[in-house]
């Protein structure tokens, strides 16, 4: 279809995988099994065709390249870079909300960023590009997108990762999405040998991880029904059970278990506060029974969350808190701390993260956190060759800035001198098995005087002239003398 001067049937692309957006959804969890999927604007059907591969009923329409197919209402609908390559304003909110209509639990919209039109060479057009190939493009910052799809549907989005945003039908749906992004750990759990635990330990793993991850016993319902029938014939009771747990396990770890599951629901329940928070009849049943049995209310768990809130836009707290923290390595301007290892942060630099997360959504490919201690920003760092590479280069970062309410991406990947990293094991977690293995070459490269200028280096270059100039390199993750 040809608008005006407008080439709108040259913007699609032929896919030879899922497209983002459908990728980070299904990555999420928001794809069941069966889901039957919409593709409003779907181009030349390769989402079609690979949601079909993977067993989904999937259906799509698109003005130019299926202008016959029929317009249905789906579980999941995908408006995936539509509404950017539409030049008409009020056109671009119309199909925004054909796809609303149609959609019955989750819409999917995503869009071009900013920084994708960053080198693309055009004239002018609207609030656009009239591109050299005769396509429009619009190009929209993150929050721009977010509040132009919540004035257009009055329904709040939920970033899902840069430029995909999440709309949901159902709160609690939406809700345990919210929950789902808190990070978690758990510490190591010893068990204490014992007969009867040992004969029934299969039986009861379901129920020992139910325990585990929610701090307290299930509730009826909560195990599935084939796992509880197992327990109860096995042991006579969910409650005998329960206690057989307890006996062979150290009531220091329950405590440990319980201390940190409160955090993730504190941090839960201060991030639902983007948005309207739920009423407590809106949240996901299980999620409720867990606030109920660590907090005895919700308000007090929503006082707690919302004193935590308060504290992450005190920057005098992040400082605090982030020189506290026994995790992460410190710099002067900030904490940087590997993805695995966030649960093990001070709740309220969670939070602080969290806030950038509601943001910018996920960055799949970053590794590390940066979080900084001078100004409320924090990045997401991608090294791609993070456990291979002792001293891994960075090729990505995006920055997200909670007081303009922005989100960067800076490319480094041709850098010929990009930033590395040194004493990788200060970024891990406490029981991180990697560990050992980076402390001991950290010692090696001590003792070989290599730290001696950190002004030097901090870069690729630096750092091979430090190298050749004591005479060792590296072979994996071992230090040796060269030639
Ligand atoms: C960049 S392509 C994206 C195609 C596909 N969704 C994907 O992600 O590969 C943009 C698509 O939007 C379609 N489109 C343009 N105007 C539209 C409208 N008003 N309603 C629905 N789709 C439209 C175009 O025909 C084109 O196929």
């Amino acid at each position: 279809m040809t608008v005006g001067a407008v080439a709108r049937h040259k913007t699609a692309l032929t896919r030879v995988a899922l497209s983002r957006p459908m990728a980070t959804a299904m990555a999420d969890g928001l794809l069941p099994e069966g889901a039957t999927v919409f593709d409003y604007g779907c181009g030349k059907g390769d989402d079609l065709r690979h949601l079909r591969a993977l067993g989904y009923p999937a259906e799509g329409w698109d003005p130019t390249h299926r202008p016959n197919a029929e317009r249905r209402s789906a579980a999941v609908v995908n408006l995936g870079f539509v509404v950017n390559v539409i030049e008409h304003p009020r056109e671009r909110r119309e199909v925004l909300r054909s796809a609303w209509e149609l959609t019955e639990q989750l819409l999917v919209i995503s869009a071009r960023m900013t920084w994708d039109g960053r080198d693309l060479v055009g004239r002018p057009m609207g609030d656009g590009l009239l591109t050299r190939t005769g396509t429009f493009q619009k190009f929209y910052d993150q929050n721009e997108l977010a509040e132009w799809i919540e004035s257009s549907l009055d329904v709040k989005p939920f970033a899902a990762a840069p430029g995909i945003f999440y709309v949901f039908r159902d709160e609690a749906a939406a809700q345990r999405f919210v929950a789902s992004r808190v990070y978690t750990y758990r510490p190591r759990m010893t068990i204490d040998p014992q007969a009867q635990y040992e004969a029934n330990q299969q039986t009861l793993a379901p129920l020992l991880a139910f325990m585990q991850a929610h701090a307290r016993p299930p509730r009826v319902g909560e195990l599935p029904p084939g796992e509880f029938g197992a327990v109860q014939e096995a042991l006579g009771s969910l409650g005998k059970a329960q206690r057989l747990i307890r006996q062979v396990t150290d009531d220091d770890f329950w405590d440990r278990v319980t201390v940190q599951r409160r955090a993730e629901l504190l941090i839960y329940v201060a991030l639902s506060r983007f948005g309207r928070r739920p009423r407590f009849s809106q949240l996901d049943s299980s999620l409720a029974a867990d606030i109920r049995a660590l907090f005895g209310t919700y308000q007090e768990a929503c006082l707690q969350a919302d004193r935590l809130l308060l504290a992450c836009g005190d920057q005098a707290m992040i400082y605090v808190n982030a020189r506290g923290s026994q995790i992460g390595k410190q710099t002067p301007s900030a904490l940087y701390v590997h993805r695995s290892a966030m649960a093990e942060i001070p709740p309220v630099l969670q939070v602080y993260e969290g806030c950038a997360r509601v943001l910018a959504g996920t960055i799949p490919s970053a590794n590390m956190v940066k979080l900084s201690v001078t100004e409320p920003q924090v990045s997401y760092l991608t090294y791609p060759r993070f456990d291979r590479d002792p001293h891994p280069t960075l090729r990505s970062a995006i920055t997200v800035n909670l007081r303009k309410l922005s989100v960067e991406w800076r490319d480094y990947s041709r850098s010929e001198n990009p930033p590395l990293l040194h004493r990788k094991e200060e970024f891990l977690g406490e029981d991180d098995p990697r560990r050992p293995l980076y402390s001991r070459l950290t010692r090696a490269e001590m003792r070989a005087g290599l730290y001696e200028h950190p002004e030097l280096i901090g870069t690729a270059k630096g750092w091979q002239a430090t190298l050749a100039k004591a005479g060792v390199s590296l072979r994996g993750h071992r230090l040796v003398r060269s030639g």
